[in-house]
């Protein structure tokens, strides 16, 4: 795995953090000790928000988003990793500038990422009207692909076990929080706010179908050729290969592409590789008890 992007942070190696508690909502500790900053942050009227609860595909929607943004041009969108293009509100390690820091930089229209559940949210980005742009990913192939990636990311808790991971999974006992709490608040506030609501699943069966959605949400209008760039340079088989997108520009001893690659399998489904019968049978029935009564549904759950 070449790093040839920040050579000077070849070696650098970081801790695990604590999981610390931010209005009841778990969160790594270097989010926590940063709060006031991000809690201050200044929003601008034509920023735009990513939200996802992490591992349910925003990756691969900031790769979309800033590709609709470049009208399709690749070599732009290859200038610099999408966390450094798109930068994560939240973030904070050391030897690597703040996502604010990033954000505060850039010229608008901003497109800034982060994993907040809605109410963490700064509120100067619904004092501005901001756009925000959610992806939601069924909940049992993100717990899957979490689960491999707190593996290999030290910017996470160790996730134990995998029975043990899928038992704090359900319990909500997860960095940002519950799923359950995290995709039902930003789907109850999608008509409070200036919000489009995608879903893995969705952009997964007809990716060209999403990235006009997606476009028409952000006024651009895409060229017929400029679409099909798009359509190409977002597949997963190009953004695995790409140092830009795939996380290989991160040193081994932050994320440890030898235990589980970023860019895993980008399936809907594995979690049938994952969950016994008897796991699978206590998912749906705590499944049931949690979403049963929310208009939001997923598919490929059952
Ligand atoms: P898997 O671990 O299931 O492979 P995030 O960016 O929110 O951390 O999400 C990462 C997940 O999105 C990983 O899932 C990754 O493979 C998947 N992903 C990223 N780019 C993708 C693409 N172009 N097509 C399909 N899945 C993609």
């Amino acid at each position: 795995m070449e790093l040839d992007y920040h050579p000077e942070l070849r070696d650098l190696t970081i801790r695990r953090p604590q999981l610390k508690l931010l209005e009841d909502v778990p969160l790594p500790d270097w989010v926590v000790d940063n709060w006031e900053m991000v809690k201050n942050f200044q929003a601008k009227p034509d920023d735009l928000l990513i939200a996802t609860y992490p591992k349910s595909g925003t990756t691969w929607t900031q790769e979309i988003v800033d590709l609709i943004n470049q009208n399709g041009d690749g070599k732009m969108c290859k200038q610099a990793p999408v966390y450094e293009r798109i930068p994560f509100l939240e973030f904070f390690m050391d030897k690597y500038p703040p996502g604010i820091e990033l954000i505060e930089k850039m010229a608008s229209p901003r497109v800034i990422k982060t994993h907040l559940p809605i109410q963490l949210v700064p509120k100067s980005f619904w004092e501005q009207d901001c756009k925000t742009l959610v992806v939601a990913r069924n909940a049992k192939d993100c717990l899957v692909s979490h689960f491999h990636y707190q593996r290999m990311a030290q910017l996470l808790p160790e996730p134990g076990t995998w029975s043990e991971f899928f038992q704090k999974f359900m319990d909500g006992q997860m960095s940002w929080g519950s799923w359950y709490d995290h995709v039902k608040g930003w789907w109850e506030a999608k008509n409070k706010h200036r919000i489009l609501f995608l879903f893995y699943e969705d952009i997964k069966e007809n990716r060209r179908r999403e990235i006009l959605k997606l476009a028409e949400f952000m006024e651009k209008v895409l060229e017929e050729d400029v679409i099909e760039k798009i359509v190409h340079l977002s597949s997963f088989e190009v953004m695995k290969d790409n140092p830009m997108t795939n996380y290989t520009t991160v040193p081994i001893g932050v994320m440890d592409q030898n235990i589980s690659r970023f860019m895993r399998k980008g399936e809907v489904g594995d979690w049938k590789n994952h969950f016994t019968v008897a796991q699978n049978e206590d998912f749906d029935e705590h499944y049931e008890r949690q979403m049963g009564h929310s208009s939001l549904k997923f598919r490929n759950v059952l």
